[in-house]
């Protein structure tokens, strides 16, 4: 049997820094696991428009849609700001989500005991946080017909439509309670049933899927109590099921509870492929970071954990996924830290490489 397949966009700024680490660590569980990947890398981003005029070449669109896994860094910079929208860098990245069809968002807060401090909560509330929140990302306001600024008698009306089909929640709702069979068997959705008929068909559609889920214990909150939970008792939620709005606000509050962007990896995963494994991208949360860039200051640590999201979801290797996480924990408990990961009295922040170095050391 052929090797599972990995496409690398490393992209712009920052990306090819953090996804230099990752391919040390990549080539490490080759060597020391016995887990071998076949990884082509290609361009993506302002780098993609360099060579060839566009943010996502054809060609690297077509070999996306084929591999196991695509694992992208980020995106962007001032260089590409005048840029006419079409070709945007960040039109690389939504040409790869809407085109692979990537339906379920995968925002991960977890706490590493050593960056509790970070958190803007009390150090007990976070520790030992895990929670996971499933944003459906194809549909919803964002997508609904009618939208747009019209002329209302005398004044303008802006629109926009919360539209959710049964099938689109259905899939994203397959694909959380999926991720919640390989965790805590706990999942919670959210919206606002109370007041949205698009909440009500919501819960009707999570309730007939759970069927399929006997172990999977279900609660529903509507999603304004949600974020008020999120703060005051993270530590109740295992997985979060909810709809794109509301996931977009409810993830980047929940990211918070942990710190720093540095640390924070995500995974889009759309339809299974004829292999059974979903179609899959893996990035980290930040961007391109162009204050920083070029200076071997960044944190490869969000990148090396959207690796690890990688070998858990797309490669069932939960094993060798926990194995990467805790070299994670155990680094950061031993006391390196890049820049982002530095009170302003903290001592001297290690490089990018020498965080990989650290890494790669703890695997060992
Ligand atoms: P950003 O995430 O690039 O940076 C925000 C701040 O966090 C900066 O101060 C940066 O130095 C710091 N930071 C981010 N990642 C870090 C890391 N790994 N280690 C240490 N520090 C880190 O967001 P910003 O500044 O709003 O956007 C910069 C560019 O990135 C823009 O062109 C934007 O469009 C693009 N972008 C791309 C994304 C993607 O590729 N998915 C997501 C967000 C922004
Ligand atoms: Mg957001």
């Amino acid at each position: 049997m052929s090797n599972p397949s990995l496409l690398i966009l490393a992209g712009d700024g920052i990306g090819p820094e953090v996804m230099a680490q990752v391919q040390r660590i990549i080539g490490w569980f080759g060597d020391k696991r016995g887990l071998k990947f076949d990884v082509s890398e290609d361009l993506v981003g302002g780098a993609a428009y360099d060579k060839h005029g566009v943010p996502l070449h054809d060609d690297t669109m077509a070999r996306a849609q084929e591999v196991d896994a695509v694992l992208l860094g980020a995106v962007g910079g001032p260089k590409y700001d005048e840029l006419d929208f079409s070709v945007k860098p960040e039109r690389g990245l939504l040409r790869l989500r809407k085109e692979m069809d990537l339906f379920a968002n995968l925002r991960p807060a977890q706490c590493f005991d050593a960056l509790a401090d970070f958190s803007s909560l009390k150090t007990e509330l976070v520790s030992g946080l895990d929670i996971m929140i499933v944003r459906e990302l194809t549909s919803g306001v964002y997508f609904g017909e009618p939208r747009g600024i019209f002329e209302e008698g005398n004044e303008r009306v802006g629109i926009n439509t919360q539209r959710y089909t049964e099938s689109e929640i259905e899939r994203g709702a397959r694909a959380a309670f999926d991720l919640a069979m390989k965790r805590d068997k706990r999942l919670c959705s959210m919206e606002k049933a109370n007041v949205m008929e698009s909440g009500i068909l919501w819960r009707e559609v999570v309730n007939e899927v759970a069927k399929d889920y006997p172990e999977v214990e279900v609660s529903h909150m509507y999603a304004d109590n949600g974020a008020m939970q999120l703060v005051r008792a993270p530590k109740q939620f295992d997985v979060i099921y909810t709809d794109n709005l509301f996931g977009d606000i409810l993830s980047d509050c929940a990211a918070m509870l942990t710190g720093s962007l540095g640390m924070l990896p995500s995974a889009s995963l759309g339809a299974p492929m004829d292999n059974g494994r979903p179609k899959a991208l893996y990035e980290p949360v930040h961007g391109s970071a162009p204050d920083i860039a070029g200076e071997g200051k960044a944190n490869p640590c969000a990148c090396v954990l959207s690796f690890a999201m990688a070998l858990r979801y797309s490669f069932n290797e939960g094993g060798e996924a926990d194995r990467l996480e805790a070299a994670v924990e155990k680094v950061l408990a031993d006391g390196v830290r890049t820049g982002d990961l530095m009170q302003a009295d903290g001592g001297t922040p290690v490089s990018t490489s020498e965080m990989g170095d650290a890494l790669l050391a703890a695997l060992d």
